[in-house]
């Protein structure tokens, strides 16, 4: 299936980049654009970009933009330390800003700037097809499934993990589309995904491609799986260690619990640039810590259709916001990649030659 993003969610413009800005969705739909390195790095911090491969795309165009006037080694060092340090957990952050080093360091300094836009493009172009053959992979699970029932596959999700999470057609959401395209009936549990509300994101995206689907609280997904109501989870991942254990947006891991009390296959849908080949477990996975406000606040319309944050409870009130969680591997069914559906203990297979 060729996928094309109704709204780009990044692409150069010039000296700079256009992004859609994701902080005001569902509720506006509105671009912006990033001429500086600040700008960028301040758009992954607030997460106006989101989703580990568009986080990695977006770091890889902040390089470029940070080359405009200085390409010097020590520009590029600084410049990829300010882009690291804005979110930890997506390992796609560390690995495009690793590719660019990679690319960038053996050129000669007047090289660069122009050095980076190229490979910035082609991180995003690749990241596009990685996209088609997650879906291409992942469809087959919805065709054995749909081959077995007389209604509709469903399939439950967390988070966003569509494509405005990436530069193509999404990771978990991928197969899903790709099965709607063949005509084959899907339904769609999107679970909130509070704090931020998420899967308010993969709402908007499946109303706009007529996806049927249906919106949850996070914590209705275990009756549904009780009831029967639920032929396979799928989500993303920001980042997957060697074991197979899988980070991925705070309630993951209780949905794959409740998936295997329930007989119900659970898989991660991740390109390879999410796996992160030199953690050996979860348990050496930086989780991000986003603090207070996400929790004690909530952000909707207004009667008069304005974008409102509302307080829930006193500023003060003592929170906890761990924005991710590890499901370890011996919860996850498989890991749909660009290379191939894979048990989780199969991933070392897949290191690339260094
Ligand atoms: O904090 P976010 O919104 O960047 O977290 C995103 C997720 O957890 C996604 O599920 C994950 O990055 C996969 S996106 C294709």
């Amino acid at each position: 299936m060729n996928f094309t993003q109704p709204i780009p969610t990044l692409c150069r413009e010039g000296d700079g980049v256009v992004i859609l800005d994701q902080t005001l969705l569902p509720h506006r739909c509105e671009t912006r654009r990033l001429d500086s390195l600040e700008s960028v790095a301040a758009a992954i911090r607030d997460m106006q970009v989101r989703g580990a491969p568009l986080i990695g795309a977006t770091a890889a165009f902040g390089v470029a933009i940070g080359l405009s006037d200085d390409a010097t080694d020590a520009r590029l060092d600084a410049v990829i330390a300010v882009l690291a340090a804005t979110r930890p957990t997506a390992v796609n952050l560390h690995w495009a800003l690793a590719r660019m080093a990679n690319r960038l360091k053996p050129l000669a300094d007047a090289s660069r700037h122009e050095a980076a836009w190229d490979e910035a493009e082609r991180i995003s172009r690749e990241d596009a097809e990685t996209c088609a053959a997650i879906g291409h992979f992942g469809v087959d699970l919805l065709l054995d499934l749909a081959a077995k029932r007389n209604g509709p596959v469903r399939v439950m999700t967390h988070c966003n993990a569509g494509w405005i999470a990436t530069l193509g057609a999404g990771t978990a959401l991928a197969p899903v589309y790709e099965a709607h395209a063949r005509g084959v009936a899907v339904q769609v549990w999107v679970s909130e995904t509070r704090p931020r509300n998420q899967g308010l994101l993969t709402e908007w995206e499946l109303r706009q491609a007529g996806v049927p689907h249906s919106l949850i609280c996070d914590n209705a997904a275990g009756i549904l799986m009780t009831q029967g109501e639920v032929d396979i989870v799928i989500t993303g991942a920001d980042r997957v260690a060697l074991n197979g254990d899988s980070a991925n947006k705070v309630g993951t891991y209780l949905k794959a619990l409740a998936a295997r009390d329930n007989g119900v296959p659970f898989y991660i849908a991740a390109p390879l640039s999410t796996v992160d080949f030199n953690c050996p477990d979860g348990g050496a996975i930086p989780i991000e810590d986003r603090g207070s406000e996400e929790v004690y606040t909530v952000l909707g319309l207004n009667a008069d259709q304005a974008v409102t944050r509302l307080r829930l409870v006193p500023a003060d009130t003592g929170t906890a916001n761990p924005a991710f969680d590890v499901t370890p591997a011996r919860l996850i069914t498989g890991i749909i990649t660009e290379a191939g559906v894979y048990p989780p203990g199969e991933l070392a297979a897949l290191r690339p030659a260094q």
